[in-house]
């Protein structure tokens, strides 16, 4: 069996990481495509050399683009590979547009799609992401959704209940794959002069929150709050969209906020993991707060991850400075002995396993 494993972004490279392993602890037969949606080193190189993960065998070099084109030549790339390679299988993994364009291609020509973290529902379609995974989950093979909540939501929309494996999400397997690996290699404390505890974890990137000039002016000034009261920096690894609509909007971060590069997984683990409190917009970050434990404050009205917040560890805040700080305090007094939904960490082998096994 080939399986044609695609990512090409910072989160795909990571949450496809432990798949990719076990295709190369099985010496499976697969290759490694690189749509090239993210391209600058620390969104993209700096993962493939943490995760020591192999050189992709194909690079699309998309880059940015709108939508349309980003997803376009997604299809445009991927199908000349696939015409010509013949994958059984395409695994994709989560809702960007490089999933979306990569099942198109691959369902329109009748190769087998696999959607890693299938299900995930926010029930807003004005997220891109949103439009991504549903179309994903319809064309979709294989559905590899990470819970029960997952999966119910793909048989109420109908998909065949024999396409769909609950498999825990490949986050878990990541975190935990590498969290030893980074309290040994990463300095990041003694780089940063930083406390375990003594600071908060900031992180946005977020179209409709970051693309928006009030959005975005609120956060910064609950930001400023936020230091304010409780007196702690707050890090700030941008995103190269946040920094650049900062700069169009002319919006200058106050004292208190430090802004850095985003960082490398290792080093981004350990910050997590010992943040006072986390505040994000983003998908992965959400689980990776709720796998370690860490209070998280969710700068959005909705998630696809509710599972986070029947734990208590994560709140929905949007970006209404006073809401956002009432948000801190609840979390920060729950009791942080929740139990991660999201999988015992056997993901990836659960996800080739089948594809095997079914083949
Ligand atoms: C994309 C995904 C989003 C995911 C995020 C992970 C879609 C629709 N969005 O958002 O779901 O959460 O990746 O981080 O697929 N840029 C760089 N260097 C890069 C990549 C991007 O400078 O390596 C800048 C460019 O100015 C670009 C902007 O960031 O225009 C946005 O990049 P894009 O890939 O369109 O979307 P993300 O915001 O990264
Ligand atoms: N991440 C990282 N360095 C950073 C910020 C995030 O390594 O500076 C990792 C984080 O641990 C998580 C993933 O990137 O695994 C989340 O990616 P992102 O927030 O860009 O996308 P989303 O999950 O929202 O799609």
């Amino acid at each position: 069996m080939h399986v044609a494993i695609v990512l090409g972004t910072r989160p795909e490279i990571i949450k496809m990481s432990p798949i990719i392993r076990y295709c190369e602890e099985l010496g499976l037969d697969y290759s490694l495509i690189h749509t090239g949606q993210h391209y600058s080193y620390e969104m993209d190189a700096a993962f493939f050399h943490d995760l020591e993960l192999p050189k992709p065998g194909y690079k699309l070099n998309v880059g940015s683009g709108t939508h349309a084109e980003q997803t376009g030549k997604i299809m445009v790339g991927l199908e000349r590979i696939l015409i010509h390679d013949r994958p059984d299988v395409v695994l994709v993994q989560g809702d960007t547009n490089t999933v979306l364009g990569s099942a198109l291609s691959a369902a329109k020509l009748n190769i087998d799609v696999g959607h890693v973290e299938a299900g995930l529902r926010s029930r807003d379609r004005t997220m891109p992401e949103e439009i991504n995974r549903l179309l994903t989950d319809h064309i979709a093979r294989y559905l590899f959704a990470p819970t029960e909540l997952a999966r119910s939501n793909l048989l109420q929309e109908g998909i065949d209940e024999e396409k769909i494996r609950v498999t825990g999400n490949t986050v878990v397997d990541a975190v935990l794959q590498n969290i030893e690996i980074a309290e040994q290699r990463s300095r990041i404390f003694r780089d940063l002069d930083l406390m375990p505890g003594g600071y908060f974890v900031l992180t946005a990137h977020r179209q409709e929150n970051v693309d928006n000039r009030e959005k975005l002016g609120n956060l910064i000034a609950a930001m400023r709050e936020l230091h304010s009261i409780y007196g702690l920096p707050i890090l700030f690894p941008a995103h190269p969209r946040t920094l650049k609509r900062l700069d169009e909007f002319g919006l200058s971060v106050p004292e208190g906020i430090r802004i850095l590069e985003p960082q490398g997984y290792l080093e981004f683990l350990l910050l997590e993991r010992s943040a006072r409190a986390i505040l994000t917009d983003s998908g992965g970050i959400q689980e990776e707060a709720c796998i370690l434990h860490v209070p998280c404050i969710t700068l959005r009205e909705n998630t696809e991850r509710p599972e986070t917040l029947e734990t208590g560890g994560n709140i929905l805040a949007g970006t209404d400075p006073g809401r956002i700080l009432q948000a801190v305090s609840t979390v920060l007094s729950a009791e942080a002995s929740w139990t991660n939904p999201f999988g015992d960490g056997r993901s990836g082998k659960k996800i080739v396993d089948i594809l095997l096994g079914d083949r």
